[in-house]
């Protein structure tokens, strides 16, 4: 490779390509029974994902968000209760909260991990909150509702710290719900427990997002919900299907929220592959961490909690001049993201709930220096070498100016 070579942000055409003649087998066994909606590909993918998670239960559904909204109505949050989760993180974690009727109220991350800082949601809980002794739920002063769930975001590949937060949980009686969206096959180490915990197995369920550029991607839309609880996946499965518990007896009003026999074919053959996948992204991770180390004055790499295996999702490295990083790096031909530019908590459509910058000082530094550097299974160390060299020669620019 040349010095000037161009580095995707991210390739998915290659691992298809790898895959092409196994995809296309399975394409051509749904044709040729045409059952498109349900039917063994999604029953054997439903269990396949299931062991892989290390729980009982896995309903496939069509997207990450839904699977996060079915999970959070499922597990009994209702119209007029309060959610909590970080106001980092992909709208879709808050969208789903909002489509299940409740509130949304965020705490602030731990500025290394960027995931929930548990330290955050206990002055949260102790000091915004009040127990109703008549009902022995915990109100939100300020809204005089109930709070009654947790979302910890587990996010770029990295379990949040599960332990306190399910401690702090079971003590205010909240449900946790896992947003496992960029997490397929990421570990914590439970001190509770003393053992590796994986990412959809630890909260009451999690939510899996099956996008095509996630570890674990779709040729499509996708998503899971997983969990120990029967029934809350009997009352998943019901909401995916418009409420039905068998054709045509619908005993809720639910959604069309299927993941379809396509998409659960292809995501079983990939499923095969995602250890192998995640042990590269890993790998790769090592790399840039060791590549980028002498230029730690410059960039601040990720920061792997000792209790975290993550999985690398996303590579974000950090600096006060991300802007011109990025510019530098879009001229020299190397794809990069942001993720995310602006909190949750200041977007447009949050407006109306009165935030304001500030409120989340964490979240607010983190999104104007965080910066994702190109990460996929199959990215080469001379590619990485490539961008380490880039950024390298940005740092270099900088001490001659
Ligand atoms: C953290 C997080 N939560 C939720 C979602 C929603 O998943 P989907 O796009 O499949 O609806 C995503 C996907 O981008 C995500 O990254």
């Amino acid at each position: 490779m040349t010095n000037n070579a161009k580095v995707p942000f991210v390739d998915l055409v290659t691992i298809h390509h790898e895959l092409e003649s196994e995809l296309l087998a399975v394409c051509k066994k749904v044709f040729e029974t045409a059952g498109f909606i349900g039917g063994p590909e999604v029953e054997g993918f439903e269990k396949e994902f299931a062991e892989y998670c290390d729980v009982k239960y896995c309903v496939g559904v069509n997207s990450g968000t839904d699977a996060l909204r079915f999970a959070l109505t499922a597990a009994g949050v209702r119209p007029g209760d309060v959610v909590v989760t970080v106001p980092h993180s992909f709208i879709a974690t808050t969208e789903a909260i909002s489509q299940a009727g409740a509130d949304i109220e965020f705490v602030d991350i731990d500025p290394s991990t960027y995931t929930m800082d548990p330290q955050k949601l206990r002055a949260f809980l102790e000091t915004a909150c009040a127990l109703d002794v008549t009902t022995g739920r915990y109100i939100h002063k300020k809204l005089g509702k109930p709070v009654t769930a947790v979302v910890p975001v587990h996010l770029y590949g990295q379990m949040a710290d599960m332990d306190p937060i399910m401690d702090l949980a079971e003590q205010y009686r909240l449900v946790v719900i896992e947003d496992a969206c960029q997490a397929h096959g990421a570990e914590y180490f439970s001190k509770k427990e003393n053992r590796w915990l994986k990412a959809g197995s630890v909260g009451r369920a999690a939510a899996f997002s099956f996008y095509p550029g996630k570890n674990l991607g779709a040729c499509g839309e996708g998503g899971a919900i997983t969990t120990n609880d029967e029934a809350l996946a009997r009352q998943s499965a019901m909401l995916r299907d418009h409420g039905q518990s068998k054709k045509y007896y619908h005993d809720i009003e639910g959604y069309n929220g299927r993941l379809d026999s396509l998409q659960a074919g292809i995501l079983r053959i990939k499923l095969r592959h995602l250890s192998r996948w995640n042990e590269q992204r890993r790998a790769a991770a090592k790399i840039y961490d060791e590549l980028l180390n002498p230029l730690e004055d410059s960039v601040v790499r990720p920061v792997e909690s000792s209790l975290a295996k993550s999985v690398y999702h996303l590579y974000v490295v950090r600096t006060k001049l991300r802007d011109d990083l990025q510019k530098f790096l879009t001229d020299a031909g190397v794809g990069t993201g942001i993720h995310y530019p602006i909190p949750i908590h200041l977007q447009v459509a949050y407006a109306s709930r009165g935030w304001k910058r500030g409120d989340f000082p964490n979240t607010e530094a983190a999104a104007n220096e965080i910066l994702s550097l190109p990460m996929f299974a199959g990215l080469t160390p001379e590619q990485q070498k490539q961008v380490a060299d880039n950024v390298s020669q940005f740092a270099a620019s900088l001490a001659v100016r």
